[in-house]
């Protein structure tokens, strides 16, 4: 009898799970024009002082966190490299020293670009910093994440194509309003590829310091698309990634990566994942190989919560870019499942939509189920591409809605994902609604690692059934 009723309610779950229908928000808006803020707007100010340090940014400088990375431009000479910091405003008791860098791209030639690494230190501490000479030293200040713990509640913050239009910088101004302490960002940054010649370069300024008001004070975990690749034969520039490679460091060796594209941190209780989709990924090459290696250093006790961020969006229901991420998932999707991420969040595509956990992996060319399936071991699927850059919004969704899309909506904005501990994140979708920040798409995750260490019990499936019922669970 008890058995009976058990496998009643398994058939409802499995039922309510794959029979969701899901949502095409009608909501679609471009408030302003699609079109870069103009060089002289205040958003791109030039900070004052002969050879001040300006393009401010930081990023996590090691695999746990208790290093940072500070990387800044100076303009007219070298100047120092040094950063002065301590835990005080106004004292410095520590220095650490750097080392500088300059390129040129056709005819356009960089600032100074400096980079710093402060470690050694102390977890869940607010430090305050120093850059830069004499009455152009400017300074700003960082909290250094908490102890990685399973537990550890910690606030995530997820952008992506963010270029440097006006609704770029509604997308930026509301994020820097959500209480988030991370910006997990998902690649396409300045657009400046959307130039040419010499303005390439001034566009990557010009975003360095239109973003300064939150890069300089918080981690952004960086990642590349299709815009950094700057492949432009016409001009002589065939290095992919030069823009980027040279701004925008990350601590790939921590986590034993051969390439500044791809590597992995741990912050709190995540252990975040950035794959390059522009790199070679096939079997062998060395992304392949790395990540193979990677997966295996996950240990969910530690951290719960797997998080991979990739630039092109695997289960995408867009016009836009529709299959461009096939390839990635015939290499990479089989490992999601397995290892059971929780989450990938992906851009590229200018709009927003959230896939069920659905998995495509049985298929092999010859025999096997070529379709989507729901998979309680597949991680959810997070198109942010909306941050708001010139290209404007991909506002043509394939008609009807594929099964595995929960949520899709063509409009700016940005995520957040709030750790609670190890069981539970709260994750939220927040629209750029006439300037306001407006909530629309909301769910709690369940941690693939743990959620299915709970005890099932009667009371577990009831409420299973009540949650899927009443509000997108996942
Ligand atoms: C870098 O800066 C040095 C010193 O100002 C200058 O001599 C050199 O030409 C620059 N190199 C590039 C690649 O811009
Ligand atoms: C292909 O799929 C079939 C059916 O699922 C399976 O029997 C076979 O072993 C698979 N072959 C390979 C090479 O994976
Ligand atoms: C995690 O947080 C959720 C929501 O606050 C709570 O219901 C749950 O019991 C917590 N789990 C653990 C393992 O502490
Ligand atoms: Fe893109």
């Amino acid at each position: 009898m008890l058995l009976h009723l058990l496998f009643s309610l398994f058939a409802f779950v499995t039922f309510i799970d794959s029979g969701n229908a899901g949502v095409t928000s009608s909501f679609t808006r471009g408030e302003f024009p699609t079109v870069d803020i103009p060089l002289d707007n205040e958003v791109f100010a030039v900070p004052k002082g002969y050879n001040a340090p300006q393009q401010v940014h930081i990023t996590q400088g090691d695999y746990d966190g208790k290093a940072v990375l500070i990387s800044w431009v100076t303009p007219d000479k070298p100047g120092t490299s040094e950063v002065r910091y301590g835990l005080s405003e106004g004292k410095y008791e520590f220095t650490a020293k750097g080392s500088f860098t300059n390129y040129t791209f056709y005819t356009y030639k960089s600032g100074y670009i400096h980079k710093c690494l402060l470690n050694g230190l102390q977890y869940d501490t607010k430090y305050y910093y120093e850059i830069g000479d004499g009455d152009s030293a400017r300074s700003f200040w960082f909290e250094t994440p908490p102890k990685v713990d399973p537990d550890a509640s910690y606030k995530f913050g997820i952008i992506g194509d963010l270029g440097q239009t006006y609704d770029s910088l509604s997308t930026l101004q509301h994020y820097m309003n959500s209480g988030a302490k991370t910006v997990l960002f998902v690649g396409d940054l300045s657009y400046a590829d959307r130039y040419k010649y010499h303005n390439v370069g001034v566009r990557w300024d010009s975003w360095g310091r239109f973003v300064e008001p939150s890069t300089a004070y918080q981690t952004w975990i960086w990642n590349t698309g299709n815009h950094e690749i700057e492949y432009m034969p016409y001009m002589d520039e065939v290095t992919m990634f030069k823009s980027y490679l040279y701004r925008y460091p990350t601590p790939y060796q921590a986590s034993k990566s051969t390439s500044p594209l791809w590597y992995s941190i741990r912050r709190a209780s995540a252990h975040i994942i950035v794959l390059s989709a522009y790199s070679p990924f096939v079997k062998y090459t060395p992304q392949w190989k790395w990540l193979r290696e990677e997966f295996k250093n996950v240990d969910r006790k530690k951290t719960p919560w797997l998080i991979v961020l990739m630039h092109v969006p695997i289960y995408n229901s867009n016009v836009a870019h529709f299959m461009e991420g096939e390839s990635l998932r015939s290499v990479f999707e089989a490992w999601f499942v397995e290892h059971k991420v929780d989450v990938v969040f992906a851009g590229h595509v200018h709009a927003y939509e959230r896939s069920y956990r659905v998995s495509n992996i049985r298929f092999n060319i010859s025999s096997g189920d070529p379709y989507p399936v729901p998979d309680k071991s597949a991680p959810v699927y997070i198109t942010v591409g909306d941050g708001g850059n010139q290209e404007g919004l991909a506002v043509r969704f394939r008609d009807p809605q594929p099964d595995y899309s929960a949520f899709r909506e063509a409009s700016y904005g940005h995520s957040t994902l709030e750790i609670q501990n190890r069981t539970h994140a709260l994750y939220h979708w927040n629209r750029n609604d006439d300037g306001k920040k407006v909530k629309i798409d909301s769910f709690v995750l369940h941690n693939l690692y743990w959620g299915s260490r709970r005890k099932l019990n009667k009371n577990r499936l009831r409420s299973v059934i009540l949650n899927k019922a009443s509000t997108a669970q996942q």
